[in-house]
């Protein structure tokens, strides 16, 4: 049986076209710098978001962790959103590879100010631990889908400018918030130190991420790339389905806002949801009433040939994706329909 997988849209599989633009890549070896395909993808994905330099890993958890490390040293502190996917899902990542400690913020909706932030800041005194990084994310995953403009990211990044402290964005699907702000890509740069940039979510490639950053900042992630064991040698094969995707798979996305609105209308009727979060992009989470626990709720839409994920207690998330059309959608909405009569 071949599902409708909603658990990530990190599901999807290269297209024909893209395997056949992967088997043709031009390829070196990258810890050379002789990747000619590598060094192509870097290239457009820095210049894409108007910074100097582009480093490509294997994925995001890698370029968020390369990025870290490469802003701190042990013993000090990174502010970022008590939902964050760097604090919450990266294995506790920023301790192990940085020796660096999180001091979370609980904002709105996955979305923290300036002034919350500013806050906790920590003074310069020795005893306490020396704040040197503040991460957002651009779409926020634990929260839904929401995003951040440019408009709103301006006061943020003045005010850590104000305190020289660096700013880095966890901007895994930064295109499906490009797609609902409309912003321009190159004004980034603007606000930002650097930013992890994922190809093997929306963007239907088979893996990679690309952090950007200026030339000395990226110069030194690329150091951290090879210590943490990520220096890739014939990687054009892979960072061909990234630039593939680059330059075919952005505009589609609007596709999987659209489809994942029409599931948020649907399950605002279903009897079994006891809270949804608002649709903004490709990801859907909604609470299921006490009665209908989780387990069973998922076991009732396996057996209908869909599969989803939870996402803390009671929480479902569905994920739309490339790989996820009409017909899939349809049949969706008449499965959830048919889950919400049983439980009326
Ligand atoms: C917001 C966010 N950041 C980073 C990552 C990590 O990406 P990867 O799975 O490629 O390590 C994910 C993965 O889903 C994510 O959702």
């Amino acid at each position: 049986m071949r599902f409708i997988d909603l658990r990530s849209d990190t599901v999807t599989k290269p297209s024909p076209e893209m395997k056949q633009f992967m088997l043709q890549a031009e390829l070196g070896d990258d810890v050379y710098g002789d990747d000619p395909t590598v060094n192509m993808l870097e290239a457009a994905v820095a210049e894409h978001f108007g910074f100097e330099s582009a480093v490509f890993c294997a994925s995001g958890t890698m370029t968020n962790q390369i990025a870290i490390k490469t802003h701190t040293i042990p013993g000090d502190e990174v502010i970022c959103d008590i939902t964050s996917h760097v604090y919450n899902y990266e294995g506790g990542g920023i301790a192990f590879n940085s020796g660096v400690q999180v001091r979370p913020v609980m904002g709105n909706a996955g979305k923290i100010t300036a002034e919350q932030i500013e806050a906790q800041i920590q003074p310069a005194i020795i005893n306490l631990p020396r704040t040197s990084l503040v991460v957002l994310e651009n779409t926020l995953n634990k929260a839904g889908g929401n995003f951040y403009s440019l408009a709103e990211i301006a006061p943020i990044a003045a005010m850590c400018k104000k305190h020289q402290l660096p700013l880095h964005l966890d901007g895994a699907r930064i295109f499906n918030a490009l797609i609902e702000t409309k912003d321009n890509a190159k004004d980034y740069a603007n606000y930002f130190d650097s930013i992890s940039i994922c190809f093997s979510k929306g963007l239907g490639a088979p893996v990679g991420s690309v952090l950007v950053g200026s030339k000395l900042f990226i110069d030194k992630a690329r150091r951290y790339r090879r210590l943490f064991g990520g220096g890739m040698r014939q990687a054009g094969v892979i960072a061909a389905g990234a630039l593939y995707a680059l330059r075919n798979n952005i505009e589609r996305l609007a596709e999987d806002h659209k489809r994942a609105k029409a599931i948020g209308e649907c399950l605002a009727q279903c009897t079994f949801v006891q809270e949804l979060l608002p649709v903004h992009t490709n990801i859907i989470i909604f609470k299921l009433k006490d009665q209908v626990p989780s387990d069973v709720f998922l076991g009732k839409l396996k057996a209908e040939g869909i599969i989803a994920n939870t996402m803390g207690k009671q929480c479902i998330r569905f994920v739309t994706h490339l790989d996820f059309n009409d017909e899939m959608l349809a049949k969706l909405i008449i499965t959830l329909n048919k889950i919400s009569n049983l439980e009326l």
